[in-house]
Formats: structure tokens, C-alpha cells, sequence
């Protein structure tokens, strides 16, 4: 079953964005959470629980109005983050996520959905491929400190 997550203390949701983002101190989490359910016309985060009613996996997305590479249109669809649990994997439930995601975004009137996976994580890419995206651009980002 997956369910949108209508408030900060959706059960898994936190524990679940912890595991993806571990670097994140949980107030940032909690911050960041409650801004997307402040906004919900820009934000859609969504939560998987299975038969036992154990969280096993969470999505998140947003409609992005700068450019969006490989896009053509705007604003689009952006898969934010998406983890399903280790011992819950290839189960279908990443499919399902972005079938949730996939809906939203229809109902928000966006022909585009776009997403982005480090050039190492493997897995994600073929899932993304499994679930119909196509690779558009790979980049690597730089930063320069200014003083
Ligand atoms: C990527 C991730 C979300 C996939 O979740 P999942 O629930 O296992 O995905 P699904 O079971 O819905 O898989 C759908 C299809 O994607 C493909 N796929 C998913 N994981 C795969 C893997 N490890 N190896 C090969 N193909 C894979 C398969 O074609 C799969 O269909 P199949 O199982 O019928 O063959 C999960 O591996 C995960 O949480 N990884 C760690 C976090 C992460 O990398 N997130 C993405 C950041 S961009």
C-alpha cells in the first residue's frame, strides 16, 4: 500500500529518509518535512507499507520550474529521492513509488518526469530504466570556493 504522507510523524517516513540521507541531522529532516507539507501544490512525498504495515520504502518529489536537464518542458516532475529498504528490494516496491509519484505529477499538469542518480549507483540506473526513463545527460558538478 502506498500512502502520501500527510504529516511530519507518517510513520517510516523520517526513519526511512534517515537511512537514504544519514548525513542529515534529524532537525534538518524534520525542517525540510515540514516545508514540503507546508507547500503541498510544489511537493509529494509518499510512504510504501507492506502487508504487516512495516514501512518499507518512501518517495519524494517536487516541481521544478529552473531548467531541468534533458527536459523539454516546464515546470517538470522531479524525483527527489526514492529508497526502499534493503530486505525489501526487488519486490516491486520502487515501481509502485513512482507509479505514486507518476500520478501526481499528471495531476499537476506535467508532461515530464526527471530524475538523477550518482554515475556509480548502478541499481538506480536500471531501475530507472525498468520503469520506462531514458538516460538524457550525465554531468559532473564543481564548485569553486569564493573568499
Ligand atoms: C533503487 C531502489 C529504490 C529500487 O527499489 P526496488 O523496490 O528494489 O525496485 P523494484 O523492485 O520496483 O524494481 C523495479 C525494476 O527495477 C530494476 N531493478 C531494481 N533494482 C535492481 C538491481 N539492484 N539490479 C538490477 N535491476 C534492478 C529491475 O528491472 C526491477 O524489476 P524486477 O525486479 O522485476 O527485475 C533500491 O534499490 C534502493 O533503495 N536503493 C538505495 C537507494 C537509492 O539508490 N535510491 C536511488 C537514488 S537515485
Amino acid at each position: 500500500m502506498i500512502l502520501p504522507c500527510t504529516s511530519a510523524a507518517q510513520d517510516g517516513w523520517l526513519r526511512l529518509r534517515q537511512a537514504l540521507w544519514p548525513d542529515c541531522p534529524e532537525a534538518e529532516h524534520l525542517a525540510e518535512m515540514a516545508g514540503f507539507l507546508r507547500e503541498p501544490d510544489k511537493y509529494a512525498q509518499f510512504v510504501a507499507y507492506d502487508e504487516d504495515g512495516q514501512a518499507a520504502g518512501f518517495a519524494e518529489a517536487a516541481l521544478r520550474t529552473d531548467y531541468v536537464n534533458g527536459t523539454e518542458t516546464s515546470p517538470v516532475a522531479f524525483l527527489e529521492g526514492i529508497y526502499v529498504a534493503p530486505q525489501q528490494r526487488r519486490q516491486g516496491w520502487g515501481r509502485a513509488l513512482v507509479d505514486a509519484v507518476t500520478a501526481w505529477a499528471r495531476t499537476r499538469g506535467c508532461r515530464e518526469l526527471a530524475s538523477d542518480a550518482l554515475l556509480d549507483n548502478v541499481a538506480s540506473h536500471l531501475m530507472h530504466r525498468a520503469l520506462g526513463f531514458e538516460e538524457t545527460e550525465r554531468v559532473v558538478f564543481f564548485r569553486k570556493e569564493l573568499s
